[in-house]
């Protein structure tokens, strides 16, 4: 069974995608940490992120593996630990020219699709329900206010001692939302079939719990 979960930047869709995947006993597959991992691949190479054919010579055989980790999840590029690298600004501010290539989106979109035929999976992404999974058996589209996503990565930076302004967040969501709603290949877009989920006065439990029920209904008895 394959659950795909969409939205924009900051929806709050890999949290909960974790959670349901955890209490399914499916394997959490987060697509955003892929083009993310490519990002870093093209910074590491000195190249500029809009260089399709530099990067593509050397992601084909580049790799990029999950390792479940208590804290979630641990992301490795050729064998090198980046979880916390693909996090930084630099790779925030441009992973969505990187996942703006065609070349680089074809080549993720085809080891999305290797790792979901491996088993029962919870892919999260832009793309998962229109393009990667188009037949999962459960599409979400997750949607929340700009203000309220800005407020929650606000509260998350918080933690972390990283101290953005609230409204610098917010301009950036807004200009992420845009770059990925308008790209050429693969906008962020609602399947027709997918199920849009506002989360903006929603706890993460409530939409777990609705995610659930979705799913619970979907599956074969
Ligand atoms: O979910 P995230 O913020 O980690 O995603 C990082 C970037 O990758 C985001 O700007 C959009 C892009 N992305 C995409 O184009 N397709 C996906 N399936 C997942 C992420």
């Amino acid at each position: 069974m394959q659950i795909a979960i969409d939205g924009p930047a900051s929806s709050g869709k890999s949290t909960v995608a974790k959670i349901v995947a955890t209490q399914l006993g499916f394997v959490y597959v987060d697509t955003g940490a892929m083009y993310r991992a490519t990002t870093v691949l093209a910074n590491r190479l000195g190249l500029d992120y809009g260089d399709e054919a530099g990067l593509m010579a050397k992601l084909v055989d580049a790799q990029i593996e999950f390792q479940p980790d208590q804290a979630g999840q641990k992301v490795f590029l050729n064998g090198e630990d980046v979880t916390l690298t693909i996090r930084t600004p630099e790779i925030t501010n441009n992973v969505s020219q990187v996942a703006a290539l065609a070349a680089v989106r074809t080549e993720m979109v085809k080891r999305q699709r290797q790792i979901a035929d491996q088993g029962q999976v919870v892919m999260d992404g832009r793309d998962i329900g229109t393009t990667v999974l188009p037949d999962a058996a459960v599409k979400i589209f997750m949607v929340a206010s700009a203000k309220e996503r800005a407020q929650r990565r606000y509260a998350e930076n918080i933690t972390k001692g990283i101290d953005t302004p609230l409204a610098t967040l917010q301009a950036e969501i807004e200009l992420r939302d845009q770059k990925d709603s308008t790209r050429a290949v693969s906008p962020l877009r609602k399947a027709a079939d997918a199920v849009e989920i506002d989360t903006t006065k929603l706890t993460i439990e409530q939409v777990v719990a609705e995610i659930l029920a979705i799913t619970k209904q979907k599956m074969p008895n």
